[in-house]
C-alpha cells in the first residue's frame, strides 16, 4: 500500500459576524451564558451558498498543495447543507474549480462528515484507487436555524475548510480510524422537515419543521463518551502512546465537550486546538478550518501526530490518527475570494426571520 499525505489546506469564512450581543436582541440569552456554557463568542453568517464557500476553500487548498484543479482525481464534499438535493454540492464545486478530471461525491454524516470523507479519501489513496483527492467540509447551517430557538440559535455558524490528500512514498498519513453511528438516537438532533419524509402541506403551515431541532443535554452526554472513546481507540490502533500525541484537533461544538475529550486522552491542554470562540459549530467544516488555522499558527510541526475527533447528528462520530507529512508550509497562495457583502448581519438574516419568525424587533 502507498502512503497518504495531507499536502494542501485552506479555509473560507464568510465575513459577516453574528456576536453573542447580537443574539441578545434575538432570543432570551446572554453573552455570559453562551460564553460560559459553550465557549462561543461569535460566529459567521454566509451571504452565499455552500458550494461557493466550498469552492473558495478548495482553490486555497489546491494552491497550498501546488496543484491545478485538473490534477485532482476526486472532489469529496462533506456537508449536510448542500445548495440543493440534485446535483451534489461536489458536482457544483468540481465545475466551479475546473476539476475536469475528477469524480465528485457528497458525504453526509453531519458534524462528523469531514472525518468520514478524510478517512475514505485517504483509504482510496492508500489503496491506489485515486492518486489525489480534494476533501472539503462546507456548511451553511444557519439557513436551517430558527433564530427564535435559543437552544440552537447560539451554537452554529457557516464556513468551509479543505485539504488535499495525495499518494506519497513517505511514511505517515492515516494511522488509525474509527467511524460510528447510532441511528436509534436520530431524533435527538434532526431537521425533520428537510427531506422526502416531509408532509409538504403540513410544512406550509408550520415552518418550524424545516429547522434543526436538538435535545442538547442528551446529545452532550453521548458526544462526551463517543468522541473520547473513538479518540482513545485510534491512538491505540496507530500504536502510539498517549504521550506521543502532538495535537488534538477536535470538533468544536462546545468547549466542555472538547475539555472532556482532552481529559480522556490525558492531554496537556496546550496540545488541544480550540477556535470555537470565533466560529461556533460549523459542522463538517469545523475540523478542516481548525487544521488550517493550526498550520497557519505554526501549531503543526513536520511529522506531527494529530488526533482528530468529531461528533454530530445521526448520531454519528468519528476519529482519525494522522501523521502529518514533512511540509507544513503552503507551496502557493490562491487569490480566490467570495463576492463582497456589506456585512450587515440583521439585513442578511431578514429572510430567515421572515420565514421562521423573530428578529431584532421581536
Ligand atoms: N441562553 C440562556 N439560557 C439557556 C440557553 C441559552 N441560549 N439555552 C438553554 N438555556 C437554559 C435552559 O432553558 C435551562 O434553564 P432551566 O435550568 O431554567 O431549565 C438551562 O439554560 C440549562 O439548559 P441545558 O439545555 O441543560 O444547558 P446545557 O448546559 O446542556 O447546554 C448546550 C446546552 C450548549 C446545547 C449543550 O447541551 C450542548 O452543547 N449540547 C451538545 C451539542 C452538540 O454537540 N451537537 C452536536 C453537533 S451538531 C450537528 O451535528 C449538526
Amino acid at each position: 500500500m502507498t502512503g497518504s499525505a495531507i499536502t494542501g489546506w485552506g479555509k473560507c469564512l464568510p465575513p459577516t459576524v453574528l456576536t453573542n450581543h447580537d443574539l441578545e436582541m434575538l432570543v432570551d440569552t446572554s453573552d455570559d451564558w453562551i460564553t460560559s456554557r459553550t465557549g462561543i463568542k461569535e460566529r459567521r453568517i454566509s451571504h452565499v451558498g455552500t458550494a461557493e464557500l466550498a469552492t473558495v476553500a478548495g482553490f486555497r487548498a489546491l494552491a497550498a498543495a501546488g496543484l491545478e484543479p485538473p490534477d485532482v482525481d476526486l472532489v469529496s464534499v462533506a456537508t449536510c447543507t448542500p445548495d440543493m438535493l440534485l446535483p451534489s454540492a461536489a458536482s457544483l464545486v468540481q465545475d466551479r474549480l475546473g476539476a475536469v478530471n475528477a469524480g465528485a461525491v457528497d458525504q453526509n454524516a453531519a458534524c462528523s462528515g469531514f472525518l468520514y470523507s478524510l478517512i475514505t479519501a485517504s483509504g482510496m489513496v492508500q489503496a491506489g484507487i485515486v492518486e489525489s483527492a480534494l476533501v472539503i467540509g462546507a456548511e451553511r447551517l444557519t439557513y436551517f436555524i430558527d433564530f427564535t430557538d435559543r437552544g440552537t440559535a447560539v451554537l452554529f455558524g457557516d464556513g468551509a475548510g479543505a485539504v488535499v490528500v495525495q499518494a506519497t512514498d513517505e511514511p505517515g498519513g492515516l494511522k488509525g480510524s474509527r467511524m460510528g453511528s447510532d441511528g436509534s438516537l436520530a431524533k435527538l438532533l434532526w431537521a425533520p422537515g428537510s427531506g422526502t419524509a416531509t408532509d409538504r402541506v403540513a410544512l406550509e403551515s408550520n415552518h418550524k419543521h424545516l429547522a434543526v431541532e436538538m435535545n442538547g443535554p442528551e446529545v452532550f452526554k453521548k458526544a462526551v463518551t463517543a468522541m473520547g472513546d473513538a479518540a482513545a481507540a485510534v491512538v491505540e490502533q496507530a500504536g502510539w502512546a498517549l504521550d506521543d500525541v502532538d495535537i488534538l484537533i477536535p470538533h468544536q461544538a462546545n468547549i466542555r465537550i472538547i475539555d472532556a475529550t482532552a481529559r480522556r486522552l490525558h492531554l496537556d491542554p496546550a496540545k488541544v486546538f480550540i477556535n470555537i470562540a470565533s466560529y461556533g459549530n460549523t459542522s463538517a467544516a469545523t475540523i478542516p478550518i481548525a487544521l488550517t488555522e493550526a498550520l497557519e499558527m505554526g501549531r503543526v510541526e513536520p511529522g506531527a501526530r494529530i488526533v482528530f475527533a468529531a461528533f454530530g447528528a445521526g448520531l454519528s462520530w468519528a476519529a482519525a490518527a494522522y501523521e502529518f507529512g514533512s511540509r507544513t508550509e503552503p507551496l502557493g497562495v490562491s487569490d480566490a475570494e467570495l463576492p463582497p457583502t456589506d456585512g450587515d448581519v440583521m439585513a442578511l438574516l431578514a429572510e430567515n426571520f421572515a420565514y421562521f419568525g423573530g428578529g431584532p424587533d421581536r
